[in-house]
Formats: C-alpha cells, structure tokens, sequence
C-alpha cells in the first residue's frame, strides 16, 4: 500500500520516501545503505522506524470515526524493537504463542492489550496468557473453549474469551493465506456461532468478551472486508444484546504494493487470479468505518504487513555472476532461509540495485538466486534489472513482514541482523548468530 518508490527513478504519489535514491545512492531515511552495509556486513535486515510509525499513525487516524485498538499481529516481525516502537504508540498486540506474549512483555507491551489466537493453543500457553492478563483469547474450536474454562477454573479466574468467526467470505487471495473460507482450518463456522455462544455462556469460567474474524492475508481491496464487515453485523448486534460483548475485531490482512509496476490494477503478482491493487488505509477505513460507526462497540483490527512490509528490505551482496546457456544468474549471499516468500507463495519482492543505475544503461533479464542447496531458492527469476556485477550491493523491497520472522537456519545459516534506522542514526536491534550460536543448544549424548 505504501511503495516507498518504484526503483525506476520515480516516487508514487503521497507516499512517504524512506527508501529513496540520494545522490546515487539508496538510503533508508537519513542513512547510506551502502555506507551501512559495509558496517553491518550482509545479507541483513533494514528497517525504517519512520516508516513504520506513519502506517501506524496512518492507521490509526483512519479508524478515528470508531472507539479502536490497533493490536499489531506480532507474526509479521516480532523483533522486541518494533514491538517497543509500536507499545510506545498505544498499540495492542495480536499474538499467537506463549514466546509471542512473551516478546510484547519484554518489549514494554501492555498483556492487557494482547489477544490472544491461533488454533493450537496448549494448556500451558493458556495459563501463562490468564496469569499475564491478557485482554481475551480469539477461541477457534468448541474443544478450545472447554479447555480455556478448564485452565480458568484451576487458577480460579474468568477468561476472557471472543469467538473467531469464519465468515466464509473468498478474500481473493493466495490459497496459503486465505483464511475465512468455510474450508480453513480457521474459526468457528457463521452459522453455529450463535449456538457457541450459548454453549460458552453456560461455562462459569469464561467472560464473553468480543467476536473476532479475520478473512486472510495480503488483501489488495476493500470489497471482501466490507462484505465480511456486512456479514457479521446482524450477528455482533446479536451477540452485543445477548452477552453483552464490548469489542468486534475486524481482523488484519491488508495487502501492501509488492510490485509498483502493477499498483494501477494490472495483472497481479500472485500465479493465482488474484490482481494487485492499492489499497490505502484511507481506502480500508472508508469501507468499513461507517458500517461499524452505529454498533456502539470498540473495534479491533489487527494489522501485521501493512504496518510493517515496505518498512524493511533485505540488503544483499551479489557473489559470483554465472552465465549459462540460458539464463543468466547473479548469485547473491541472502537465500531463501532469509526470506522464503518467493518460494513459498510465488511472491514477487521488488529487487533494486544499492547503487543507482545509470538511467541510459540497458535492462537484461537475470535470475537473482541465493546459495541454497534447493531450485527453489530464488529472489526473482526473469526479472528485467540493470546490470550487474559481482560486489554489487542489491536492496530486496518489502522485506519487512514475515521476513525475518520466517527465517531459518536452513543449510546452517546463522541468522541474519536486523537493523532499525531512526532518522540519520541506525541500531542493531539483533545482532548476526555465530556458528558457535547455532549449535549452542546441541549436544553429544554422554553413552
Ligand atoms: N490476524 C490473524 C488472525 C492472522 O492470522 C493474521 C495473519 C493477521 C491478523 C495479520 O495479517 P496481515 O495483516 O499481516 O496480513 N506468511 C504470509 C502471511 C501469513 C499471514 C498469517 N496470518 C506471507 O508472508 O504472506
């Protein structure tokens, strides 16, 4: 939603620029990411504070029409620095694992502000969320809901719970992502819901606190929000009369502009049918606000990507340039353990050369691959870039959600650095892994 720039010389309109060629050179607000990366070293993670603040501030004035809370979706980057960043603001957190709560509470997170979801919770999970105070569940079983009594029984306390809602509405996107469909493992089917909440209301353990939904990931318009909004209304007025619920959450998902190429509605990146489009926080908001202004109730939503995607790139180096038959490969040093989207989704991350391109010199189609041991492990493949050598220092856009997040140590990579950029001053808000770090915790059995 918000491209900072479209890597061709040109800057989309009203958006914030904290990525940007100055003098040749590509910065991430005041700092030199050349001049970083030969601090930093790479592969590493870039991110720009500013960035993430003005979505959220963005956010968060949009939804001003309706008593809110901004509960971030810790999953999309988890790091306790954007954590912190996004507490000091007011935010609330979406969690979905005990290591999460216990992210937000070491990043300065208000429990009382968590909730609480994902389908899997275990008993130990739940009672460490009462313990901490979180300010509900998002219950996605009957089973569940059993369990949370029970774990609230034992520490003689009233979990507070909201039911997740399956609105079985098609959100038009990645079949991986795509939540609220009637056959995800997601929720609560619509039309049992009124009947959980009578069972629930029968168990002395649980506060009925709110009604949840959430109908996927990466959604580029506002129609399936504003249809699954339509939806559940009649339910939540029901349910707000009934149990005297205080909250609706409306869910994440807004999709942010992978490719700027393709912002103005042409095909989209996904292999699916799906086209991406641009959908402004603006836009989001108008869609829903009004609908939700009569209920009387606070709404929640819970935004992971769109606060945090074009905040961040993945600063690579290219290694070797390899020429095959063919195709032409630049090998860089970040793989697919950096950031597994490409392979994962079919994802499309733009990918721009650190060190401006002369604007006369001629694009040639490359595939831009990491060292991993599997095909897969690619960045871009056929991408028309400029040319590029070996040493050239590659910025990979829109790193920022369920990048680092989703690394791994694949092949024995040490983890990345992630680095945070506040105006003309930067901090390493994790610090590269040794190889001594990734066997730390392995051992030889003593027989
Ligand atoms: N709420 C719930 C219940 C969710 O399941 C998710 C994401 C969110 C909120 C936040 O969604 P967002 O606003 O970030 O779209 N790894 C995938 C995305 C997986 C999303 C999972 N759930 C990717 O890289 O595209």
């Amino acid at each position: 939603m918000i491209c900072l720039r479209d890597g061709r010389g040109t800057t989309l309109p009203g958006n914030m620029h904290s990525f940007e060629y100055r003098n040749g050179s590509l910065f991430c607000e005041n700092v030199d990411l050349a001049g970083l990366a030969a601090q930093t070293g790479t592969p590493a993670y870039v991110y720009s504070a500013a960035t993430i603040l003005d979505h959220y501030r963005r956010l968060d004035e949009a939804l001003a029409g309706v008593p809110h809370l901004i509960c971030y979706a810790v999953k999309a980057n988890s790091n306790i620095a954007i954590l912190n960043l996004l507490a000091k603001e007011g935010a609330g957190f979406d969690i979905v694992s005990g290591g999460e709560l216990f992210r937000v509470a070491k990043a300065g997170g208000n429990p009382a502000q968590c909730t609480f979801a994902g389908v899997g919770k275990t008993e130990a999970e739940i009672r460490e969320a009462l313990q901490r105070g979180i300010l509900a569940f998002n219950v996605e079983s009957e089973a569940e809901l059993a369990q949370i009594n029970r774990v609230a029984a034992g520490l003689g306390v009233k979990a507070p719970v909201a039911v997740r809602v399956n609105p079985d509405v098609d959100a038009h996107t990645h079949k991986y992502i795509s939540t609220g469909k009637s056959e995800n493992k997601f929720g609560i089917t619509f039309e049992r819901v009124a009947a959980v909440y009578e069972a629930a209301s029968k168990l002395p353990h649980l506060h009925l606190r709110g009604v949840q939904m959430h109908i996927g990931s990466q959604i580029t318009e506002a129609g399936p929000f504003a249809e699954a909004v339509d939806k559940m209304l009649p339910l939540v007025c029901q349910l707000k009369i009934r149990y005297g619920i205080e909250y609706f959450s409306i869910g994440g998902g807004m999709g942010i502009v992978y490719d700027p190429s393709l912002a103005s509605g042409a095909p989209g990146w996904w292999k699916s049918d799906a086209s991406e489009g641009r959908l402004t926080v603006a836009e989001y908001a108008a869609a829903v606000v009004p609908k939700l202004k009569a209920l009387g109730l606070k709404i929640l939503v819970e935004p992971g990507r769109v606060l945090v995607g074009n905040a961040g790139v993945l600063l690579t180096r290219a290694l070797y340039v390899k020429q095959s038959e063919t195709k032409k490969f630049v090998i860089v040093d970040a793989g697919m353990n950096d950031l597994i989207r490409p392979a994962l989704y079919q994802s499309f991350h733009e990918i721009v050369p650190v060190a401006e391109p002369a604007p006369q010199s001629p694009p040639a189609k490359v595939d831009i691959v990491g060292p991993v041991c599997e095909s897969g492990d690619f960045f871009a493949q056929d991408r028309e870039l400029p040319p590029l050598a070996e040493g050239d220092l590659l910025a990979v856009m829109s790193a920022g959600a369920y990048g680092a997040a989703m690394s791994s140590t694949y092949n024995s990579r040490p983890l990345l650095p992630e680095i945070l950029v506040h105006g003309d001053r930067f901090a390493v808000i994790r610090r590269r892994q040794t190889p001594e770090d990734l066997v730390r915790d392995e051992s030889l059995p003593q027989w």
